[in-house]
């Protein structure tokens, strides 16, 4: 099967975001990756609610919200009313897990937990059967354009084989420093949903460069 590709929107040109988003559909993109910080959780500050609505009111893409907030669960009703077809929030945050969890699908969402670089993988695996998604970081969350962190890709292997014990159908998704040399490590390890900012948005062609994230590979 082929793999997913999310393009996060931290790389886009945000004075023409409407005209951006036309870009990844005809390119190909499966997902639009939206970013979501609040300063506390990681030192950055990007965007909330009413710029998701409005990606939301212009466009039928699958829209990936993946929250670095310190308390997801305070806000997943509002993201999920919002337009968010799946809500990630961090194991690491504040908020109870199985609680966000529950709050998530009840609200109509995909849900997915993220992991940042140092969490071990073993602390989401309790969780996998209420998952539809795993989001590994594979940079510390906070910024785009970042390199990419080699000492993740065991976690990858070690969600995607518990997942594959299982016979779920779970998702792998990696998030950050993701290119055409570091998308065949990740992927070989067992990541099926890339997330891409400045790769993608730096390409010359961006539909070229999907469809090479994308590509499956042959064990
Ligand atoms: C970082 C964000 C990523 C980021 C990825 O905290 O979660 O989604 O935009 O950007 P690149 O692909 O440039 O590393
Ligand atoms: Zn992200």
């Amino acid at each position: 099967m082929q793999n997913l590709v999310s393009a996060s929107v931290l790389s886009a040109d945000m004075l023409n975001l409407e005209s951006e988003i036309r870009r990844l559909e005809a390119s190909g993109i499966d997902m639009l990756h939206f970013d979501v910080m609040d300063g506390v959780f990681v030192d950055n500050i990007t965007y909330g609610l009413p710029i998701l609505e409005k990606v939301r009111s212009t466009t039928d893409m699958f829209l990936d919200v993946h929250l670095m907030i310190t308390d997801p669960r305070r806000y997943v009703e509002r993201f999920a009313a919002a337009g968010a077809d799946l809500i990630s929030f961090h194991l690491e945050s504040a908020s109870d897990t199985a609680d966000t969890i529950r709050a998530i699908r009840a609200a109509g969402a995909k849900t997915a937990v993220a992991l940042k670089p140092a969490t071990p993988a073993e602390e989401v695996l309790k969780y996998l059967p209420e998952l539809d998604l795993v989001l590994v970081m594979t940079v510390e969350p906070g910024f785009g354009g970042q390199s990419f962190i080699p000492e993740t890709t065991s976690k990858v292997r070690t969600i995607r084989d518990r997942i594959t014990a299982l016979g779920l159908d779970t998702l792998v998704q990696v998030d950050g420093g993701i290119n055409d040399k570091t998308a065949p490590i990740v992927k070989e390890a067992g990541a099926n949903v890339l997330v891409s900012g400045s790769y993608l948005f730096g390409a010359k062609d961006m539909a070229a460069a999907a469809a090479g994230l994308k590509e499956e590979i042959i064990c």
